[in-house]
């Protein structure tokens, strides 16, 4: 089997994870699988559990049970940063760029570069030089056009603010990618640019998953979908065996998976 066939080794596993907000269950016994090297889109209608589901992936939301391996190896993330130290670099739905920081520093937000003392003692002084030096080099590797990355990012359009977080994630993201809705407010050559950007990050051998309302985009870029239903993982299906509008159809209940779909196989 190559490393894309059905038995390569999973980035990213979770199993019967369960959410619970007071009486909402927003997670209800999910259960994912991400293969190396693979976008996965995850599709879903409003309020399904996507973002649930990815913010426990990412250490944002900790389950009430259920079990995450990655790498085949059982993780217990209490917080982002333990999703980060393992790798995965998440961007959220509602973006987390903090608009009146400069795009260098919101590239470095939670990780900032600190410049060396005596003996080696980390200051506390950022390193503002090395944070934009770092950050261009970051942004022109994904062809984002930025004028310049002391520029604050209110000022940046919608596009160019949503490649500070896409790159930001690329940048650091060295096992898993995961975008929750990341051209959900773009137009048309802001979206494509997005979608352009995680193509070159699976070229680079990094997993990627995409959660997007949007069908063209999800069936142009992805290698497998996760159809997500009622806080839990209904199907995956193979998007050079479904149309759209069939996928449609199995994400609103209208039809059923096959067997093999329903159980996660495909
Ligand atoms: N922090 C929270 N407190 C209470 N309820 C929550 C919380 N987060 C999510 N929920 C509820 O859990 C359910 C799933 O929400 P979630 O945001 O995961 O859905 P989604 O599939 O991402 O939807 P959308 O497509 O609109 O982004 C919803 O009913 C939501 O109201
Ligand atoms: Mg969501």
């Amino acid at each position: 089997m190559t490393e894309s066939g059905r038995e390569a080794p999973l980035a990213l596993q979770a199993r019967g994870l369960v959410k619970r907000y007071g009486s909402v269950t927003a997670i209800n016994g999910a259960d994912f699988d991400l293969r190396r090297g693979e976008v996965l889109a995850v599709i879903g209608d409003n309020g399904a559990g996507k973002s649930s589901l990815i913010k426990a992936l990412a250490g944002a939301v900790v389950p009430d049970s259920g079990e995450i391996r990655m790498n085949g190896e059982a993780v217990s993330f209490r917080n982002t940063g333990d999703a980060r130290a393992h790798g995965i670099e998440t961007v959220y739905q509602d973006l987390a760029v903090i608009p009146g920081l400069d795009i260098a520093s919101n590239l470095y937000l939670g990780r900032e570069v600190r410049r060396k003392g005596f003996a080696g003692s980390v200051l506390r002084i950022l390193d503002k030089s090395a944070m934009r030096e770092e950050a261009a080099r970051h942004l022109t590797e994904l062809g984002i056009g930025i004028p310049s990355v002391t520029q604050a990012v209110e000022t940046l359009s919608g596009g160019q603010r949503q490649g500070v977080a896409v790159s930001r994630a690329a940048a650091f993201g060295r096992g898993v990618i995961i975008m929750d809705e990341p051209t959900a407010a773009l137009g048309v050559r802001e979206s494509g640019q997005v979608i352009e950007l995680i193509k070159s990050i699976r070229d680079r051998g990094i997993p990627v998953v995409l959660i997007s309302h949007d069908m063209p985009h999800v069936f142009e870029v992805s290698d497998r979908i996760h159809i997500h239903r009622l806080g839990r993982r209904a199907a995956v299906v193979d998007p050079k065996q479904r149309t759209m509008s069939e996928v449609v159809a199995l994400m609103t209940g209208a039809d059923r998976p096959t067997e093999i779909e329903a159980a996660g196989g495909v």
